[in-house]
């Protein structure tokens, strides 16, 4: 397959590249699949109405039909065609109020007319109203509540850029919406908010301490803290192993000292060794013939979650046989960032 790519303007993306998202809106239109930005990460959206547009989103993936995908909407009124909207709770509409448009998604009871393969068969339905103008714009032009997973091949780390996308997908989706690099860089928080008390099923954009400065107490899934098969996450998605570069992760615990330990040890077996750490860790290392690459600094957590993703694709152009991540406090967005490291760990640490 051909893939279309349009370079479109983040600001105001109808004033200035109307053709191009005219042209995306079309496809979408035609049940075809078309990558594009979010605030959070790059989705890969198609028509939440039609079994056959949905069928291709899983198709270009390679991913599992068990997994449910979020919808997108950019206005509300959008919300009434697709829940039970009698059976919203009141906390839902506050959250909406509070972080719409934004980088939360609300699982809801669902209304018929959904296409079945979106919620992969479950009886609740996620939303998200992304806060993005190029994302905006196509929902608005093509008329249509879009369901969009991540855009990226199943079990790779989330694109944050269109050329992360290409890397994955070229060939495969008709078209790709380029808006520039994403600004979150994590996905958004998913909510269940058909429970008695709110709970999170993934940690994200939003952060937990947000989040209950509006509702008061909010519940986090147990599976989120267990790596056992034991417990059975609400969330389908968080079960599989995900986010991950080629090269196996272990997350390192401790100071800068001790990563310089563990990479020298590492390296006196032969390993070519790449790490993935904030600028103050990286500064601290002393043992060259390593491929270190940078996150962000720790005085600024956002500014992980920004380039996370992006850091660990980069180690697949390189030939490291082993990466050591840094870690982070379990606080704000530190929750997210260590919830995506741990996954593409696949829960190995040091320490
Ligand atoms: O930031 C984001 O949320 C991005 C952008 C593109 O919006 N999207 C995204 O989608 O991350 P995806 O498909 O990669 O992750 C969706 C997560 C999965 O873990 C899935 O299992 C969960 O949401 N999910 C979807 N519908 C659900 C439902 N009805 N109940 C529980 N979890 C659900
Ligand atoms: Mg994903």
């Amino acid at each position: 397959m051909n893939t279309k790519l349009w370079a479109v303007d983040k600001g105001d993306p109808i004033k200035y590249s109307y053709p191009q998202i005219m042209e995306a809106a079309s496809l979408l239109k035609e049940n075809e699949v078309v990558a594009f930005p979010t605030e959070t990460v790059y989705g890969l959206g198609a028509n939440a109405l039609s079994d056959q547009a949905v069928l291709k989103i899983f198709e270009a993936k390679g991913r599992p039909s068990d997994n449910p995908l979020i919808v997108h909407i950019s206005k509300m009124e959008q919300l009434t065609e697709l829940v039970d909207n009698v059976n919203v709770p009141e906390s839902a509409h506050q959250l909406m109020n509070a972080f719409w448009p934004g980088p939360l998604t609300l699982v809801l009871p669902k209304k018929e007319g959904v296409s079945q393969y979106v919620t992969a068969g479950l009886e609740t339905l996620a939303i998200r109203m992304p806060d993005h103008a190029v994302a905006r714009a196509l929902i608005e032009t093509s008329g249509l509540p879009l369901a969009a997973p991540s855009a990226n091949l199943s079990g790779k780390p989330s694109p944050t850029t269109a050329q992360h996308v290409e890397e994955d997908l070229i060939h495969r989706i008709a078209g790709i919406v380029d808006g520039g690099a994403t600004g979150v860089g994590l996905e958004s928080t998913v909510v269940d908010c058909t429970t008695e008390t709110p709970m999170i099923l993934r940690p994200g954009g939003v952060t937990k301490e947000e989040l209950e400065r509006v509702v008061g107490n909010v519940d986090v899934d147990p599976a989120l803290f267990s790596q056992e098969e034991l417990h059975k996450p609400k969330s389908p998605g968080m079960k599989y192993t995900h986010y991950a570069p080629i090269a196996p992760v272990y997350l390192v615990e401790g100071s800068a000292s001790f990563m310089e330990q563990t990479i020298k040890e590492a390296r006196l077996k032969g390993r070519k060794v790449g790490v993935l750490a904030t600028e103050e860790t990286i500064g601290q290392i002393q043992t060259t013939e390593i491929i270190a690459i940078s996150c962000g600094t720790q005085k600024d957590l956002a500014t992980v979650a920004s380039q996370l993703y992006d850091g660990l694709r980069a180690f697949n152009a390189t030939e490291v046989d082993v990466i050591f991540s840094e870690t982070f406090p379990r606080t704000g967005v530190g929750a997210a960032i260590m919830n995506r490291l741990e996954k593409a760990a696949g829960h190995k640490f040091i320490k």
